[in-house]
């Protein structure tokens, strides 16, 4: 099976900082976004094809510097797409069926075995569902005998959701959902297509591990806690110098000695962290500096960034060099 990610999006939920980097290479407990999403995959993918648009030099040059385990490619849309649309752009030499992921999605979710569930469904798509209490914020699925998804309400209130479980950014698909996507133009495939698809068989697989999306501060900054209490931020170890807690995912180049660190915290590559200063609970991303005695919790900092000397930086979003700057 080859896999399709959709990593066009503009991510303006997690402005400025999407205005200077696109929202799958900021890093969560050591890594980028997306290569959390892309580790999912099982081993045997003949091909993942990434479907870009926004920022797509960025990601290009990323992932050709950073080549995953398997054979990867990109596809650009000139113009926003949507998800569907840019499924469309991406079809050409697309398996039968195709994994399709967000690439923003943060979970422990075994795609192998949802695949042969596929297979044994014969229906024409599954989509993985993550259980959640608030389910606002979603697509959520009416689901009926062998978890036959039977209906999906957009957004409901929570009197009118048909249940807890909802569209979690993962599925599967048999090829000939693409040929019902109009072609040139934006098309949501959530909200134009799936509907039409579900009279053909298209069954839940319920997650029963950890799931979030981590398109805002504080669902990336509870994704990265996901990520580190799953084991899946290195060895979390303080970095040479400093004191406190951790777990702390620093990537290379990056330096802290004389700082002090709460829990949950990643300093991307060449970020520095002054003696003195504090982090917890934050992502400070690439060449990023928080100088000498600052303090910062509960905030993405974002490429380049210094935080000033002995100044409070909390629950913020900060990008230099973009428009509506927070800093
Ligand atoms: P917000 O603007 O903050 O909502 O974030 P977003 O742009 O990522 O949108 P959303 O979270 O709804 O997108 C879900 C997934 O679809 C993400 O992986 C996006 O990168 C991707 N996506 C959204 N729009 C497009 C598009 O026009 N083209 C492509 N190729 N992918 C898209």
């Amino acid at each position: 099976m080859k896999a399709l990610a959709l990593i066009g999006g503009f991510g303006t939920r997690l402005r400025p900082v999407t205005y200077v980097v696109p929202k799958q290479l900021i890093p969560l407990a050591g890594k980028p976004m997306l290569y959390h999403v892309l580790d999912l995959l099982p081993d045997d993918v003949e091909e993942v094809v990434l479907a870009t648009g926004y920022m797509a030099d960025a990601i290009d040059g990323y992932v050709r510097s950073h080549p995953p385990r398997w054979p990867i490619r990109t596809v650009r849309e000139s113009e926003p797409l949507g998800t569907g649309g840019g499924m469309k752009n991406a079809a050409a030499g697309m398996s039968d069926p195709f994994y399709l992921l967000n690439s923003d999605v943060i979970a422990a979710a075994d795609l192998g075995s949802m695949a042969r569930r596929h297979r044994a469904s014969g229906g024409v798509g599954t989509m993985a569902l993550a259980r959640v209490d608030d389910t606002r914020p979603y697509g959520v699925a009416a689901l009926g005998d062998g978890d036959r998804i039977t209906a999906f309400v957009e957004k409901p209130e929570p009197s009118d959701a048909p249940s807890h479980w909802i569209n979690a950014g993962l599925s599967i698909w048999g090829r000939s959902v693409l040929d019902r996507i109009p072609p040139s133009r934006a098309v949501s495939f959530e909200r134009e297509i799936v509907p039409g698809l579900l009279a053909e068989g298209v069954f839940g697989f319920r997650l029963a591990g950890y799931w979030d999306d981590a398109g805002t501060r504080e669902r990336l900054l509870r994704a990265q806690r996901l990520l580190f209490d799953g084991g899946r931020g290195g060895d979390g170890r303080l970095p040479a110098g400093s004191t406190g807690d951790g777990p702390v995912a620093a990537m290379e180049g990056s330096s802290a000695a004389g700082a002090s660190f709460g829990k949950y915290v990643t300093l991307g590559p060449r970020a520095r962290v002054e003696p003195g200063a504090r982090v917890e609970d934050s992502v400070v991303m690439d060449g990023a500096v928080v100088e000498r005695g600052a303090h910062v919790v509960g905030s993405l900092v974002g490429p380049g960034v210094r935080v000033a000397a002995g100044s409070r930086v909390e629950s913020a979003v900060l990008a230099d060099g973009a428009p509506g700057t927070t800093r």
